[in-house]
């Protein structure tokens, strides 16, 4: 079942319930309030029988003064509504009945009329006829100075006088039927019209494949709904652009790739039986597998750093790690090598992902140094932040470079001629990330450059 078809099902159930439980309860109501309604009529019936008694036309000059004749009498003045009867008895049998045919005559059950006529004193009861239950109350009636005895008998027919409630109530019913199947279709049209970017999500997520991310949805409007959709395209946006990234990614990986591998095939191709020539060959074939695996590593490292498992934080110490590095520097390069600072903290991070990112901060350092220049590393930290930096005086990076030299494969304009493939700050810079935070270049051309890992660190650091 459709989540429209569901929603609009559970909806007119309820309104159904509701609907039944309201015309029951008027049903109920209107009963309660006729049968209250039929007993006062007998009250009010009785007392205009007294207020007739007492007065002076029920026994007007000339006239007979029986029992049978008075109630007579009353019975021609009093016309009854239709769902009611009136009828007398005199001297144990039925008489004379109000003038109106009643829905049924009760005066001919003998049974009945003998029953009530042995009441002496005034009586409710209720009765069942051929049109459903009657209540009927008689009043006993003896009149001075006539032998006879007498009663009065008023009917009220409470079965017929229903007809009208259940006319009211099967009105009701049908209004009601109809305002159900006139929701049913409003709320079939409103659901569809509401679920119809749902289902536009859904369309165009099963049209989305790896290869097309390229397709957004049409929003509208500012609900829920709205804000589904808003949400779904920015999640395609992210994807798109990490696809993206990845293809991009790819493809400089294998574009960088190919010059190396052609460098090795040319020279083993042009191989000759000269063993001198074929030491060379074979030093610059290694020198070349070297570069590659150099490249392969590190892009290797640049693909994991993404991943949650890229870091492996611990206990770090920060001085221990600024002066290991320090140590494991010195015999790269005949330079003058200093200690700027060291902050005595430990921190937790990964340790030897920060020594990885600081030695290659100082095979930069070196590439861009002469020998007798000065390279330096230095760590301090602050409340929130630990510093970690390797300083050059060498030549600095040139203007120029300084916005691109952090991305992979991007070189600086000074360094056309050595041998290195652009990793080495993409690689810094994502260790610094990786950690929450980032690389700061400080350079003057011809005067050096200072690479700073800027991380945030727990507050209260263990000093
Ligand atoms: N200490 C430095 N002084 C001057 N320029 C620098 C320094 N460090 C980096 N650069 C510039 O930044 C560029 C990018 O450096 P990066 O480490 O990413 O690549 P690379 O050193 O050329 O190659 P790789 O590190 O992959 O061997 C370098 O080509 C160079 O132009
Ligand atoms: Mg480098």
């Amino acid at each position: 079942m459709s989540a429209r078809a569901r929603i609009l099902a559970w909806v007119l159930l309820v309104v159904l319930l509701a609907l039944a439980g309201s015309l029951l309860a008027t049903r109920t109501v209107l009963h309660n309030q006729l049968d209250q309604r039929l007993d006062n009529e007998i009250a009010h019936e009785t007392g205009k029988l007294r207020a007739f008694l007492a007065s002076p036309d029920a026994r007007p000059a000339g006239q007979p003064a029986t029992v049978e004749a008075v109630l007579g009498r009353h019975l021609e003045r009093n016309l009854p509504e239709k769902y009611e009867t009136f009828f007398s008895i005199s001297d144990g049998a039925a008489s004379r009945r109000s003038a109106i045919e009643p829905p049924v005559r009760l005066d001919t059950d003998p049974k009945f009329v003998a029953e009530l006529s042995r009441a002496t004193s005034p009586a409710y009861g209720t009765v069942t006829t051929a049109v459903g239950s009657a209540r009927y109350g008689v009043v006993p009636v003896t009149i001075e100075g006539s032998p006879g005895r007498g009663a009065l008998v008023i009917v009220e027919f409470v079965d017929h006088a229903a007809g009208e409630i259940n006319d009211v109530v099967g009105v009701m019913a049908a209004m009601s039927g109809a305002a159900l199947v006139l929701a049913g279709l409003i709320g079939w049209l409103v659901a569809g019209r509401i679920l119809a970017p749902v289902r536009e999500v859904r369309l165009a997520a099963e049209q989305i494949g790896e290869t097309d991310l390229s397709r957004r949805i049409e929003v509208r409007g500012s609900d829920d709904v709205a804000a589904l959709g808003r949400t779904f395209n920015t999640m395609l946006d992210r994807l798109e652009s990490a696809f993206a990234g990845q293809r991009d990614f790819i493809d400089d990986a294998g574009h960088e790739l190919r010059t190396p591998i052609t460098i090795v095939r040319g020279h083993i191709e042009l191989m000759g039986e000269d063993p001198e020539e074929n030491a060379e060959t074979r030093r610059l074939v290694l020198d070349e597998l070297g570069r590659m695996q150099r490249i392969v590593d590190d892009l290797l490292v640049l693909a994991k750093s993404g991943n949650p498992g890229f870091l492996a934080p611990g206990e770090t110490d920060l001085a221990d790690l600024t002066v290991e590095t320090l140590a494991k520097s010195r015999p790269l390069a005949d330079r003058v090598w200093r200690l700027d600072a060291v902050a005595e903290v430990k921190v937790r991070a990964d340790g030897q992902r920060l020594a990885q990112a600081l030695l290659q901060l100082v095979s930069n350092a070196v590439r861009h140094t002469s020998p007798g220049e000065e390279i330096a590393l230095g760590s301090e930290v602050t409340a929130t932040t630990a510093r970690l930096w390797v300083r050059d005086t060498g030549e600095g990076v040139p203007p120029d470079s300084r916005s691109r030299i952090f991305d992979r494969f991007k070189r600086g304009s000074n360094s056309s001629g050595d041998d290195g493939a652009g990793l080495g700050l993409a690689i810094v810079a994502a260790i610094a990330e990786a950690h929450g935070g980032r690389v700061l270049l400080d350079t003057v051309p011809g005067e050096g450059a200072t690479f700073t890992m800027e991380i945030p660190v727990a507050e209260g650091a263990d000093r």
